[in-house]
């Protein structure tokens, strides 16, 4: 068996905790892990910043981005050593940059899911281009964004049709208001949707390859606490429609790593915001969450690199769209995606695999979170955004936490790796 070395790049902005968590839990791993006759090894790279020509050759089989999303260099160097040396990348940058709310509101509504009812309006105020008069001119027919509304129902919420982290966003009570905050919306391209009112559970779930984790989401706390640690509040079967519901917008949308965020109102689950690939993974918001994405990421990571998965290039919606048929429910819908989804993201194989080749990954992150360098990790987050007098009392609120955490989930203590 000769030794070969599988090359991980981490495509990073301002992330500072996670990857220092990743990168030392995989030190600390020493893989050696015998596939197709080879012991596979793996090394650990940022990826930088820099002029590249067209086909210049890429050294690296699987990088974790976050940066597709709003830096252009990276995202064209991503898609070109997709295409030609056939990088295995979170995620499909192509569809990253695509697959606005819009589109997935659509088509999750085609898939049968309940988007609560939403429409999309021009703008107010544009950026001047040569055509711009002519094509208002000829074609914009005059409306008003109350009547609109009231058409949609109020309350609803007014929000960019391709937003994220929150911009832009503003609730409207009445037309009256609603025609106001149009006034000051500017150049966003804007949704109106009706507000999923008296809801009693909203539920954040992160998916990364076929691991979910349901975060029970606070959106008015400050930020540090929005992600609650309660656990147990919802029902198993609940607990496997928000599963499978975020495994089928994930797959479907080709996302490794996305979170799906939904409202139980009336007992039923109504997703509202879906396309959020490449969330939040910073120990300042996820802080008790914080170990579960870091094992998460290494799992799925060092499978994917492993096995030299494949990337799934274009998009293949048709059989998601063949296994809802009339007269099915909601539930059964979701059902029949998720079995889809999790086929796609290869489920049963990469738990098999978990348990062959990454059983002592528990005991090694257990240790790890326990010790100064995770401590290391996240006081270096917080001294990167809070003021240096909070810098103790806030590096201290989260490490109690993972510390929690780690009591409350013992190594091997939880089906991480679920059905
Ligand atoms: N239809 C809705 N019903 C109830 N609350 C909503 C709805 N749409 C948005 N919100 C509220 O507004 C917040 C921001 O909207 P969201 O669609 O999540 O946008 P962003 O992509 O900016 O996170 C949500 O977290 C939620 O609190
Ligand atoms: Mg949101």
């Amino acid at each position: 068996m000769s030794e070969v070395t599988r090359r991980i790049g981490l495509s990073l902005g301002a992330d500072l905790c996670w990857p220092i968590a990743y990168r030392e839990i995989l030190q600390r791993l020493n893989l050696c892990i015998p596939w197709d006759g080879d012991h596979v090894r793996f090394e650990v790279e940022d990826l930088t910043i820099e002029p590249f020509a067209l086909g210049q050759p890429n050294r690296f089989d699987l990088v974790v981005d976050r940066l597709t999303h709003w830096y252009h260099p990276t995202r064209e160097w991503i898609k070109q050593a997709v295409i030609m040396d056939g990088l295995y990348v979170f995620n499909n940058p192509w569809s990253v940059q695509s697959m606005e709310k819009q589109t997935t509101y659509c088509a999750m509504m085609r898939l049968g899911l309940p988007i609560p009812p939403t429409w999309l309006v021009p703008p107010k105020a544009y950026e001047p281009s040569d055509d711009l008069a002519v094509t208002l001119e000829r074609y914009a027919r005059l409306f008003d964004i109350g009547a609109v509304g009231e058409q949609v129902g109020f309350p609803l919420y007014m929000k960019p049709y391709d937003g994220g982290g929150w911009r832009g966003v503003s609730r409207a009570e009445n037309a009256e208001a609603l025609r106001a905050a149009y006034e000051e919306s500017g150049k966003f391209v804007m949704h109106l949707q009706k507000s999923v009112e008296g809801h009693d559970r909203f539920v954040r779930c992160v998916g990364l390859g076929p691991q979910t984790r349901a975060v029970l989401y606070d959106p008015g706390a400050p930020l540090h606490d929005r992600y609650t640690m309660d656990r147990d509040f919802v029902s198993p079967a609940e607990a496997q429609t928000l599963r499978d519901m975020t495994l089928t917008i994930n797959a479907f949308f080709g996302w490794d790593f996305n979170s799906c965020e939904a409202l139980r109102s009336e007992g039923r689950w109504v997703p509202i915001d879906f396309a959020n690939p490449c969330p939040d993974s910073q120990v300042t918001s996820l802080h008790y969450h914080f170990p579960w994405l870091i094992k998460a990421n290494i799992r799925w990571s060092i499978f994917c690199a492993t096995t030299k998965r494949a990337m799934r290039v274009n998009l293949d919606w048709q059989p998601f769209f063949d296994a809802c048929q009339p007269g099915m429910t909601v539930e059964e819908r979701i059902r029949a995606c998720g079995a889809i989804a999790k086929e796609r993201l290869e489920a049963e194989r990469f738990n098999e695999f978990c348990h062959t080749h990454l059983e002592h990954l528990d005991d090694v992150a257990h240790e790890f979170f326990g010790g100064v360098s995770a401590r290391e990790a996240v006081r270096k987050k917080v001294a990167s955004l809070y003021p240096e007098h909070e810098i103790e009392e806030f590096t201290n609120l989260f490490v109690e936490r993972i510390e929690r955490v780690r009591a409350e989930e013992p190594p091997h203590s939880v089906s991480i790796l679920a059905s």
